[in-house]
């Protein structure tokens, strides 16, 4: 038996207008209207048998029509309307199953169709159906509805980093939890495969089997001589584009700029063919370019340019010198180098030694972060720590990471190929919006945008989060299929989020800046309902990172604290 077996005196109203997917409905009975509740479900009457339309009520209007009444001479009236969104249709059978909900719409509801409450028992049956609809055992989930809190909110995997997701909301809505919830999953299943760009080491606490902690090598990694199997991460400067070699060597407003560009990109190409002619890789001699991650001696670059920015050349007249072409014009260029060369901070790019110029030394460093199983045979979720990147790089230094995850999917043959999720937290960071800042800002894009447009072909999914989602590349934003938007405070951030969101569901949108903690807001590919969500904790939770200021300044400072950070300071070390 349908388990919407309503009567007719049920009815809150009849459909008065059908406009795709929204539907108004006059409600006869002004007493009925406070039942109704916006971001409430609705069912109506289809024209098909055995099936009705569920949707959300998205608005309640009541007004006087003294005026719609003024040729009946009646006086004052009130008409109530409900404006409803459809979400979906349910079926009371189909074919051998019973109780199916679809997303799609397979009827309208017919001018004078019945409109009932979704509620009490109706509801609860109804939630439980759409939780039976994920298969429990390997379904996501991330917590119960909130309409119903016995019944689980299962989520589509497949669909949710098939078309990347973003996980939104303001600084401590859960953001972070929820993301833990997700990758706590991940690592249950054998041969999951995810980046998780973490940049302030909140997520050092998520240890369990399928979890695996990186960091990028700070001054402390480097001097206490860690490697890779330490956890250290180096990414030698030979990894980096010639764009973003430029970026970060080349002053944008030096006149001589476009020459250093030149000679950088001429003399790096060389130093590739070198290495490559000495290591005897002639096949590869063939085919590289700039931007092939082959290793080149960083010393010998920077000798050759200071050869070529000293160069004499001879003069007019037999047996005088003149300044070369480029004689003085690499100075700015090479003091630059030699600054970041001995930055310690910088130390993973520069300082990674002999080591990481070995030809085999980025299947070390791909297999650390992307292969899927150890020789445990346990599945990989990589959680790469960036706390010690130096901001002005820090676009650069997490795009190249995405750049070897998605170059190496790009040149995986696809039967060889194994899906990678790539979780960027704190994505405005190195995801912002184009114009304003510098060329980092745009390297990142450039890679992050072409992620988001071919991901999918390749197998990578992004999931962006980000307590700013109007500093977000507008773009990438764009790109996501799934929203789960958690409490919201600020009103561009809404605004932005409310446009993300299908135009029927406006009026869902209104509650995100009043979701509890750990409330979300989920709309989306991957989820059968646009559904408020109570996330479920995660079982180790992430570092809250927040320091307790005023109970701190009432405990006893160390005495030789700041002694011991102005050494550190000179010495570039911790
Ligand atoms: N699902 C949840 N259930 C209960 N409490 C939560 C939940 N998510 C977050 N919190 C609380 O809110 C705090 C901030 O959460 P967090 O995920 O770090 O926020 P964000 O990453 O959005 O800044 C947590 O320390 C925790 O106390
Ligand atoms: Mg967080």
């Amino acid at each position: 038996m349908s388990i919407f077996n309503y009567s007719i005196d049920d009815a809150l109203g009849k459909v008065i207008s059908v406009d795709t997917t929204t539907v108004i409905v006059e409600v006869a009975n002004s007493d009925l209207l406070k039942r109704l509740q916006v971001n409430r479900l609705a069912v109506l009457q289809s024209s098909k048998p055995g099936q009705h339309l569920i949707g959300l009520i998205s608005q309640v209007t009541r007004k006087k029509t003294t005026e719609l009444l003024e040729g009946e001479g009646e006086g004052v009236n009130e008409l109530n309307l409900c404006k409803v969104a459809l979400i979906g249709t349910f079926l009371d059978r189909d074919g051998a199953d019973e109780n199916i909900f679809r997303r799609t719409l397979e009827s309208v509801p017919e001018i004078d169709a019945n409109c009932f409450a979704l509620e009490g028992e109706k509801l609860t049956s109804f939630m439980r159906i759409l939780s039976r609809a994920g298969d429990e055992e390997s379904s996501l989930t991330l917590g119960q509805y909130t309409l119903d809190e016995q019944a689980t909110a299962y989520l589509n995997g497949n669909k949710f980093f098939q078309r990347h997701a973003f996980i939104g909301g303001s600084t401590g809505s859960g953001k972070s939890w929820t993301t833990a919830k997700i990758i706590e999953q991940m690592a249950n299943l054998s041969t999951s495969n995810a980046i998780v760009f973490d940049l302030h080491g909140e997520y050092e606490p998520l240890n369990q089997d399928g979890i695996k902690h990186f960091k990028v090598a700070g001054p402390a990694d480097i001097e206490a001589g860690k490697t890779l199997n330490d956890g250290a991460i180096y990414l030698p400067y030979w990894l980096l584009s010639y764009e973003a070699l430029v970026s970060m060597f080349v002053e944008r407003s030096d006149q001589n700029a476009p020459n250093q560009s030149m000679i950088m990109s001429r003399e790096v190409n060389s130093a590739k063919r070198k290495y490559l002619t000495d290591g005897g890789h002639n096949d590869v001699l063939d085919n590289f370019t700039v931007d092939s991650p082959v290793p080149f001696d960083i010393q010998e670059l920077i000798n050759e340019l200071n050869e070529i920015n000293t160069e004499q050349v001879p003069g007019a007249r037999a047996g005088t010198t003149k300044a070369g072409e480029f004689n003085g014009k690499l100075s700015r260029m090479i003091a630059r180098l030699e600054n970041k060369l001995s930055d310690r901070r910088l130390g993973f790019l520069f300082q990674g030694g002999t080591d990481t110029l070995r030809f085999d030394w980025l299947q070390d460093l791909t297999t650390a972060l992307l292969g899927s199983t150890d020789e445990n045979g346990v599945g990989g979720i990589k959680i790469i720590n960036f706390s010690e990147v130096p901001s002005d790089i820090l676009p650069l230094i997490v795009s190249l990471v995405a750049r070897i995850a998605f170059s190496l999917q790009q040149w995986t043959p696809s039967d060889l190929r194994h899906p990678v999720a790539l979780m960027c937290d704190e994505a405005h960071l190195y995801m912002p919006q184009r114009n304003s800042s510098g060329a980092a800002d745009d390297i990142s894009l450039d890679i992050f945008e072409r992620i988001a447009k071919e991901g999918r072909k390749y197998g990578v999914s992004l999931v962006v989060i980000s307590q700013r989602p109007s500093e977000v590349n507008k773009t990438l934003l764009s790109q996501c299929s799934n929203f789960v938007s958690m409490r919201l405070t600020n009103s561009d951030d809404q605004s932005v989020v409310k446009k993300l969101l299908p135009d029927s569901l406006g009026g869902f949108s209104e509650i995100l800046p009043t979701l509890d903690t750990g409330e979300a807001l989920v709309v989306g590919d991957a989820c059968l309902l646009p559904s408020r969500i109570r996330v479920d904790e995660p079982v180790n939770k992430p570092n809250s990172g927040t320091i307790d200021f005023w109970d701190e300044w009432q405990e006893a400072a160390p005495a030789d604290r700041l002694a011991t950070a102005i050494n550190n300071w000179r010495k570039q070390n911790i």
